[in-house]
């Protein structure tokens, strides 16, 4: 038996096509064993013969490969979107990959847009609850077109669902030392329970009670709004995050700011113990997209994220280098202040990986 890891990839749309295969070159450049097997979901496919995602095709992503890479997903041809949400959504929750882990650090300080920010400032991890809240899109509208029409949108929020990512994030704490080897110690949750009160009660009872199992490590609150004036402030205070769906998309945002931009920022929708999946936090970009310009880091990041998890830390290890050392001699893409296409970028970092 091939003791290579089964790594499905789908590109999917947009800038996805492009940044995808530069860190799947970077991939095999780093030695990693693994054995690739190109999956064509996205927009094209379905406007070809209207498949999204084809019949068992999860099931076969479970059973069939050791991990997900992903590019993006979303194509003005296709304004419902339908595709990105039976495919990507569709990963996250039929495949029920409850913790995405956002990392959010900064490689070098010329990438920060603030002043006198430091890599050693910025260096935390967002882990945003990926199969409930206001994700689930349960609701509906009633008279739709009248002046009285009525659009109700649920946020789901189980105890299960709650307790396993706040469970998860303080195993992360737990398991995961910050980059310059420093252990880390804090959880902060965040919520907006001062508004949304049965919601955020819930959260908030919750993460006392796991709180309660890690003596050790700090556990902390803070309201999402707050979150965001300190983030911009003094990023240096954030260790581990905890937050729902949908403030965990907005504030990892948020925090690729901080980065360098949507380009820099790599990310991972995990369940323990079954095949996870691993995709840049940025969307199609289809106003940047088919122009070679599209800052690969981000997707040659999760790469290395993903071959971390699989269990390959040393080929993880040469990538992360291996990026940060373009940073340094400024081999970079024009969103962060270089000059290369996204080919010379990721060929760049392969060269650099595979000496
Ligand atoms: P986006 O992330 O695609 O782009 C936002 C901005 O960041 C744009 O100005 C874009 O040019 C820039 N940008 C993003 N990635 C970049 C990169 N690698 N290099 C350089 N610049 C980069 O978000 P959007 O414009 O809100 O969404 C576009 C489409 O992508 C929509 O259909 C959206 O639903 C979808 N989307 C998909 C995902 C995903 O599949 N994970 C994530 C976000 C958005
Ligand atoms: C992300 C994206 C998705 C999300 C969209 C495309 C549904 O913004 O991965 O951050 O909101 O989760
Ligand atoms: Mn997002």
């Amino acid at each position: 038996m091939s003791q290579k890891k089964r790594i499905a990839v789908i590109p999917g749309d947009g800038i996805g096509q492009e940044v995808i295969p530069q860190a799947v070159t970077v991939m095999q450049a780093s030695g990693a064993a693994v054995e690739i097997t190109n999956l064509d979901w996205g927009a094209d496919r379905y406007l070809t013969d209207g498949v999204t995602v084809p019949p068992e095709g999860f099931a076969v992503l479970g059973r069939e490969f050791d991990a997900i890479l992903a590019g993006a997903f979303g194509d003005p041809r296709v304004p419902s979107n339908v595709h990105a949400k039976e495919i990507l959504l569709g990963m996250r929750f039929k495949m029920d990959l409850y913790a995405n882990v956002r990392p959010v650090r900064l490689l070098d300080a010329a990438l920060c847009p603030l002043k006198g920010v430091e890599p050693k400032d910025v260096d935390f991890v967002v882990v945003r609850e990926n199969t409930e809240g206001v994700y689930t899109d349960a609701g509906g509208v009633f008279k739709q077109g009248t002046p009285d029409e009525i659009a109700v949108q649920e946020d789901i929020n189980t105890r299960k669902g709650v307790e396993r990512v706040i469970r998860f994030a303080f195993e992360y704490c737990e398991r995961h030392t910050k980059v310059d080897g420093s252990p880390r110690k804090r959880v902060l949750m965040s919520d907006k329970s001062n508004a949304m009160t049965h919601a955020g009660g819930l959260w908030l009872r919750v993460f006392k009670e796991v709180a309660r199992e890690y003596p050790q490590i700090k556990a902390e609150h803070m309201f999402v709004d707050a979150l965001c004036v300190q983030m911009v402030r003094d990023p240096w205070q954030f260790d581990v995050i905890v937050t729902n769906n949908l403030f965990g998309d907005i504030i990892t945002d948020l925090a690729a700011g901080l980065q360098g931009g949507l380009g820099m920022a790599a990310s991972g929708n995990i369940h323990p113990g079954k095949t996870s999946m691993f995709e840049p936090v940025h969307g199609s970009a289809p106003a940047i997209a088919g122009k070679d310009i599209a800052n690969p880091f981000g997707a040659i990041l999760t790469a290395a994220m993903m071959l971390a998890h699989l269990g390959l830390t040393v080929e993880a290890a040469k990538i992360e280098v291996a990026v940060l050392e373009a940073v340094r001699q400024k081999k970079l893409t024009k969103d962060i202040g270089g000059s290369l296409g996204t080919k010379e970028a990721g060929e760049w970092v392969a060269k650099r990986v595979g000496r």
